[in-house]
Parts: C-alpha cells; structure tokens; sequence
C-alpha cells in the first residue's frame, strides 16, 4: 500500500491543510470544468467542515465543486444520522456553493434502488477514468473497527462489489448505509483518511503498520491505483506509530 501519512497537531492545523491543498487543485480547474470531491461521514469532518465555514467561506472558489458521499446512512435529509445533513448544516449551507453543485444519496429512499440511482447519477455526472467514475478527492473515515466508507469488516466482500455503490449494514445496529465501494474509492484520484483522535491510535497503527491480521479491515484495502493515499492524521490518532 503506498501512501503517505501527514501528522498534524490539531485538528485545525489539519483542515488548515486541507483547505490549502484544495485551493491550489482548484485554481488548476479549467474554466466550465468543475473538482469533485466525496465526502466521508461520521463526527471527524465536522471539524474540518466548521473550519472551512468560519475561515475560508470566501477564500475558496466553492463554484467549482462537485458534492457527493462516499457513503449515507438509510435515514431521510433531516435525521440526526444524516451526513448529508451534518456536512450542509456545518458547511454547505455557510458557503456560496450552488444547490445545483451538492448530490446527496437520497437516504429516505429504497436502499437497493438509491444504490443504483446513485451509481447512475455519480456514472452521469463525474469523468470516468478506467472504465470508471474518478473522483478528484475522496475523503474516508476509519472506525475502530477498521471499516471505511460504510464497508466494515462483517462485510469486507463489499469492497468488491461489481457495482459503484452497495447497501451495506451496520453491525452494532442493523442500520442500512449506502456505500461506495473499492471500484470507485481505488479509482478516485487522491483518497485522504481523516482521523483523529486518541481512541484511533490502536487500529491506525495497526492498520498502516501491516501488523498480524491488518488484511480483515476494510480500511487495509484502499489502495488507489493512482498511487495517491494520504492518511491525515491528529497527534492522538498517531500516537502508536513507530515509524515517526
Ligand atoms: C459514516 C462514515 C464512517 C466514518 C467512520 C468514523 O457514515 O459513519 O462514513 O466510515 O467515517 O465510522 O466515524 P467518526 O468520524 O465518527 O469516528
């Protein structure tokens, strides 16, 4: 697995990164072309998203993106599990980014229909590369797990789901998820994990480190072909690693 691991102190010095990246790959977007990214769910973007609204709400050219999920839970827009709702709550609805530019997974809908309608949307919208949708930037999560996305490990075999997104099903509680699945986070053309935190450091270690048994997470299988894989980590979430 290539990649590279990005330690920062905060994580504010993290989405300061992140911000500082994203501006420069936009200003590199051509004109009448957008940037699309995939955003990961759970609490550790709300940093980041909070971040990105009190400090770059007018220093990032949001125009140019595209917005869509890695992954959603089964639940209708305005649920308190919604990503979608924790990421437009928190950023989307803070910064100038044209409704017509955000594509959220329609989580209130049949989960094996959405999947597919949002497969389609994602094939209609976003370049293919290989045979596939690429996403420019795709964000991904890390649970203690070691899932991803909404793939966790009683169900790795969805990585490799022929389709672009899949149904998936939170163990601890049955809850359905749309997810994407290895076709598209192994083509996206940079996949950054955000995680924090000091009750990560256990699995990130174990994960990054290839230490016995890493195959059975999710997580060990993101590997983009384009060779772009950065795991974006807090102090606390690095706190296990040797190799610092
Ligand atoms: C989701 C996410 C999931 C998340 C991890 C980490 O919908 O829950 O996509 O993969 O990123 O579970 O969650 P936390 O950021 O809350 O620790």
């Amino acid at each position: 697995m290539a990649h590279s691991v990005k330690v920062f102190l905060t994580p504010d010095e993290m989405a300061q990164n992140f911000a500082t990246i994203l501006i420069k790959d936009l200003d590199r977007v051509e004109p009448d072309h957008f940037y699309t990214i995939a955003l990961s769910g759970g609490s550790t973007p709300l940093q980041l998203f909070r971040y990105l609204s009190e400090e770059y709400a007018e220093r990032i050219s949001w125009e140019k993106l595209l917005v869509f999920w890695g992954d959603e839970r089964c639940v209708p827009p305005d649920d308190d599990d919604s990503n979608y709702r924790m990421a437009y709550e928190n950023l989307l609805q803070n910064v100038p980014i044209p409704d017509a530019n955000i594509f959220r997974i329609r989580g209130e809908d049949d989960p094996a229909t959405e999947a597919r309608q949002y497969s389609e949307l994602v094939s209609s919208v976003v370049p293919f590369y290989n045979g596939t949708p690429q996403f420019d930037l795709l964000l991904l999560g890390l649970g203690n797990d070691g899932h991803t996305a909404s793939i966790f490990p009683q169900s790795i075999s969805l990585f490799n789901s022929p389709r672009l997104f899949d149904v998936a099903l939170k163990p601890q509680n049955n809850q359905k998820r749309i997810t994407a699945t290895g076709r598209i986070i192994n083509n996206a053309s940079k996949v950054w994990f955000m995680v924090t935190g000091k009750e990560k450091a256990g699995i990130i270690s174990h994960i990054i480190e290839q230490r016995s048994g890493f195959e059975k997470y999710p997580a060990s299988l993101v590997n983009p072909s384009s060779g772009h894989l950065v795991w974006m980590l807090d102090r606390e979430a690095a706190g296990n690693l040797k190799s610092l």
